[in-house]
């Protein structure tokens, strides 16, 4: 959807993803950061191995690009066993749900993405699957109708979703482990771009690496995109090499701020303060007012400038803080005797 915005980068994630498939990390080793997560998934993984059982069906949440997909599939890898991934979404009748169920093998892993956006119908099935490894098949139709269970070898169901607060809690309960992504710091995130530098051949200087993941949003997809953007700067205008200069200049094209902050994210600050008085206002009618979807609203842009701390949640809706109309260039206090700044003004 064209929102007039003009070229905005948006998450994107499918075709890039597609392109970013070499440096997905396959081991547990190679994933970088999420220590605790890492910590406990190895010894979960082990122990499974060891007992020679499928892994207890593991709930991964977070913010998109975080990486539950990756984490998904180096479960899969590091326990040896096959994979199935679908999502929510491509599962619109019982029978597509069964058709997958039906061909998991001993201990396969099998990934639902967008958890959160299960039909009611299949969620029930998937309780059964779950719990008793067996699958409830009506035949027939009308009164001859009648239910069989068809039985599914213990297998290891991976659900993510960026939304924990719309899974219903039968479907959370039955979970065994359930695990939370935080965004990644600096540091692990310029340990992400490095290694990827490395898998690209991309010659990036030391301290470049760090200025980049400080406006990466504290998410690996984005710091994966920054340094694809920034090696095509350097090899256009440079000799190759990202320095300080190309990642200063590179950014300054693609409109982020030293926050990290896209067009779009100060579009949304400057919405609540222009038109709402700085908040409380609720998402829907924000998502309106900037021209976005809600669901990108608010699985994308909001989880980071909550925690950049530049916006926060109320009961009563979304409100900026201090940070944001500082970093807008916009005055929080305006006094009647405060001309100087009086360009600066708010419109209320
Ligand atoms: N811990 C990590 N170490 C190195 N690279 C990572 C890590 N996590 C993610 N990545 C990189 O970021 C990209 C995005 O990760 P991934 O697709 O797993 O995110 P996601 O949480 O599944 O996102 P979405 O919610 O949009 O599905 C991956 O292709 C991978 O290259
Ligand atoms: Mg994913």
């Amino acid at each position: 959807m064209d929102n007039g915005n003009g070229g905005i980068v948006r998450p994107e994630r499918f075709d890039e993803d597609e392109r970013d498939r070499a440096l997905r990390p396959r081991r547990l080793e190679d994933f970088q950061g999420q220590e605790q997560i890492r910590a406990n998934l190895s010894v979960f993984i082990e122990a499974a191995r060891a007992r020679g059982e499928s892994l207890d069906h593991l709930f991964l949440i977070g913010p998109p690009g975080l990486g539950k997909t990756t984490l998904a599939q180096i479960t899969a890898n590091e326990l040896g066993v096959d994979f199935k991934v679908t999502s929510a979404p491509a599962l619109e009748k019982p029978k597509d749900l069964a058709g997958i169920l039906t061909t998991v093998t001993e201990r396969t892993v099998f990934f639902i993405d967008e958890i959160h956006r299960l039909k009611p119908a299949i969620e029930e099935m998937l309780y059964i699957a779950m719990e008793d490894y067996e699958l409830d098949w009506i035949i027939g139709q009308g009164p001859s109708a009648r239910t069989v269970r068809i039985p599914v070898p213990p297998f290891t169901l991976i659900g993510a979703t960026t939304r924990a607060g719309m899974v219903s809690s039968p479907l959370i309960s039955r979970f065994g482990i359930v695990q939370r992504f935080a965004f990644y710091s600096i540091d692990e995130l310029a340990s992400i771009i490095r290694r990827s530098a490395a898998i690209l051949g991309v010659r990036i200087a030391e301290d470049s690496a760090l200025s980049l993941a400080a406006c990466s949003r504290g998410t690996p997809r984005v710091a994966n995109r920054l340094l694809r953007r920034m090696r095509d700067f350097a090899e256009v205008s440079g000799d190759g090499l990202i320095t300080d200069d190309i990642v200063r200049d590179g950014l300054r094209r693609l409109e982020i701020d030293e926050l990290g902050l896209e067009r779009y994210d100060r579009e949304i600050l400057a919405s609540i303060i222009e038109n709402y008085a700085g908040g409380p206002v609720g998402a829907e009618t924000l998502a309106i007012s900037v021209g976005e979807a809600q669901d990108t609203l608010e699985d994308y842009y909001e989880p980071y400038l909550i925690q950049a701390g530049l916006i926060q949640r109320t009961p009563r809706g979304r409100m900026v803080t201090d940070k944001a109309y500082a970093h807008l260039g916009f005055s929080t206090r305006v006094t009647p005797r405060d001309d100087a700044d009086a360009d600066q003004r708010l419109p209320f």
